[in-house]
């Protein structure tokens, strides 16, 4: 394999064309340029609405428009070489941020911005399932958008009109790559998701393997199997279908696209056999090349053969913005932005100013993290929640001076707060959810007090219900967690560098701190070289203690917590011996707890720090 050189550049530049107005312009940083080979991808996944990229994050700042440039660019570049460029996107475009979250109906503008993309193969991830109307405009929406693009190999849906259930999309596709003529068998699928609303249907992957238009699917003769998905590298599901497919070929090369954990991460099965998954939230564009291709049935130049004599797999991370961009086209800002892209960052801006996005909240005092300051501390996100934010909101004035226990989930917190500006916006990143805070009251101290033990640190005695903690923390997590085809277990509650971050140089003061990625090829993933960053585990949920006796334990408290854990509550309950059921749970507090927030922040953080 070809070493790759560093290439320090440090062209400053000058202002940028595209991006949003108010983003903060890319710095300047080292770079690693992107190998191409005969087949070519560029991958988005677990974008979340963050279609106007990152406005407080200068090395993540290109939007949407500025990718549709990217991709364009590349494009030409991959027609001018001879090879070809195909553009995956595997799923949880939706809920996360203002674009998507703060419209009624929720996308009144996402779709029609993310459409604007020519993606090749596109899938469903959980988060487009959560909330029946979410699964409906999915199927109403963005599968005719990318008709003959978006598959759905284990995902059937139920039409309201008629209860008839029918494939969300088609279950594959066979295709010829345009310029190298190679012959793809593409596949798409949704991790073994039970949390869907009830107008879809996810099929186990397992049992869609037994499937007879699976079993001919992967008996078809073509130069490579494409299996994209919302689906983690390293889980059973992938496993499965790499076992599936491999069994009945055994030379024909498979490159698998991933997501949910919202990690960088690349995973070898075996020489042929390779899987991508590109992070979260529009932070990372993945670049995978494949090389060494045999195109079956087609005459090949001898020459060109030898040339190829063995396959290649390469990837890189690529941060997602315009320094990088402008750095892999070779373009400058008058040459690199297209009609199309700039088009579309125009509407992007156009959709937040209709939305009120910037609308100013308040202003954050400091930077709070979920996982880069370890918790509890001063800079955890989840003590401020716990401490502020839980302590005053989590009260219902017909009950508020009972003692109670108020339990949530850290999954239910996105994304860390900067210090500065708090927009409308802002909020959406924070807390895109509809959940609002639900209670049982005059629960036996004894009993409640065991609950967030458990939740924290009893995944067994909820897996009975077919319920997975996991599921309460945010996605990073599982990246950290077991695998399958690799095991590499954390230590409980120390500082880890999981399998996607480790030092990757020794620090240097001009690095940017950001992804320092270690995968299955080792530290050179990643097109910027960053200044390593430390993460820290932290717990499914936390629990706010309120209105507490000076003296002694209460006999009863009122159970309080965000209504998407009653689940694994009430289980957690019955293990202590307490027989509650839904019937037993009440409305603690009208508004949903994203609206809760806001008029906190705006209650406690007003104050105009742009002036
Ligand atoms: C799905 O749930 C909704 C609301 O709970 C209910 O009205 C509807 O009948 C259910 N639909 C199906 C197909 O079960
Ligand atoms: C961009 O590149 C073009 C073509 O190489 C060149 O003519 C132009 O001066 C460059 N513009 C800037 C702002 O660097
Ligand atoms: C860009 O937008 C203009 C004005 O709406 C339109 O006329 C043009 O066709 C668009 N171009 C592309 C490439 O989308
Ligand atoms: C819930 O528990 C109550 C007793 O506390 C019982 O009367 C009721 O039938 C239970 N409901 C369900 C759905 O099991």
């Amino acid at each position: 394999m070809v070493k790759q050189l560093w290439l320090w550049t440090y062209v400053l530049l000058s202002l940028t064309a595209a991006e949003q107005p108010s983003a903060p312009k890319p710095v300047a940083a080292p770079m690693r340029p992107l190998p191409w080979g005969q087949l070519n991808f560029l991958q988005t996944t677990d974008t979340h609405g963050w279609h106007a990229g990152h406005l407080q994050e200068p090395q993540y700042s290109a939007d949407w428009g500025d990718y549709i440039s990217f991709a364009e660019r590349m494009h030409e570049k991959a027609d001018e070489i001879g090879v070809d460029l195909l553009l995956i996107d595997t799923g949880d475009r939706i809920e996360g941020n203002g674009l998507y979250d703060g419209s009624s109906p929720k996308g009144r503008y996402d779709y029609d911005i993310f459409r604007e993309q020519d993606i090749d193969v596109i899938c469903t991830g959980n988060h487009e399932l959560y909330q029946a109307d979410a699964a409906a405009r999915e199927y109403t929406r963005t599968v005719p958008n990318f008709q003959g693009k978006y598959l759905a190999s284990n995902l059937d849906y139920i039409k309201p009109e008629t209860g008839e259930t029918i494939p969300m999309a088609q279950r594959f596709r066979k295709f010829t790559t345009k310029n190298q003529g190679i012959r793809v068998l593409a596949l798409g699928f949704l991790f073994d998701f039970t949390g869907n609303a009830n107008n879809t249907v996810v099929q186990p992957v397992e049992k869609t393997i037994e499937e007879t238009w699976f079993q001919d699917a992967i008996r078809e003769d073509v130069d490579l199997f494409l299996v994209i998905g919302h689906v983690t590298l390293h889980g059973p599901e992938y496993k499965a279908l790499y076992r599936a497919i491999r069994s009945e070929n055994w030379d024909t090369p498979i490159q698998f696209f991933g997501g949910h954990s919202h990690i960088r991460d690349f995973a070898r099965y075996d020489s042929k056999a390779y899987a991508l998954q590109s992070g979260r939230y529009m932070e990372t564009i993945g670049w995978m090349s494949i090389d060494g291709i045999k195109r079956k049935g087609k005459k090949e130049d001898p020459k060109e053969l030898e040339l190829r004599a063995s396959m290649t797999f390469q990837r890189r991370y690529i941060d997602n913005n315009l320094f990088g961009y402008h750095y892999h086209t070779a373009l400058n800002e008058s040459t690199f932005p297209t009609e199309h892209g700039l088009n579309v960052s125009a509407a992007i801006h156009k959709a937040r100013k209709a939305l009120e996005l910037d609308y100013l909240y308040g202003c954050a005092p400091k930077d709070l993290w979920m996982s880069r300051a370890p918790y509890p501390s001063e800079n955890s996100l989840f003590s401020w929640l716990e401490k502020e934010v839980l302590a005053d909101v989590a009260t219902n004035p017909e009950r508020k001076d009972n003692p109670r226990l108020v339990i949530y989930n850290t999954g239910g917190m996105r994304f860390d707060i900067f210090k500065g500006s708090f927009t409308r916006d802002s909020t959406y990143i924070v807390s895109p959810f509809t959940s609002r805070l639900e209670y049982i009251k005059d629960v036996p101290f004894k009993a409640a007090n065991q609950v967030l033990p458990l939740l924290n640190n009893a995944g067994p005695i909820f897996e009975a219900e077919n319920l997975k903690t996991w599921q309460l923390a945010p996605p990073e997590q599982l990246g950290y967690q077991s695998d399958i085809i690799a095991p590499q277990l954390p230590t409980q509650d120390s500082l880890f560098a999981g399998p996607a971050q480790a030092p990757l140089l020794q620090s240097s003061p001009d690095l940017v701190p950001g992804y320092t990625t270690k995968d299955d090829a080792g530290d050179d993933g990643d097109d910027t070289l960053h200044a390593p960053i430390s993460f820290y585990k932290i717990p499914n949920c936390i629990q706010s203690t309120l209105s507490m006796p000076e003296n002694g334990d209460p006999e009863t408290v009122d159970l309080v917590f965000v209504d998407f854990i009653q689940p694994w509550i009430l289980t957690a309950l019955r293990f202590v011996g307490q027989t509650y059921n839904a019937s037993h749970v009440e409305p603690y507090r009208e508004e949903i707890f994203t609206d809760l927030l806001a008029d906190w922040i705006k209650e406690n953080w007003k104050k105009d720090c742009t002036k």
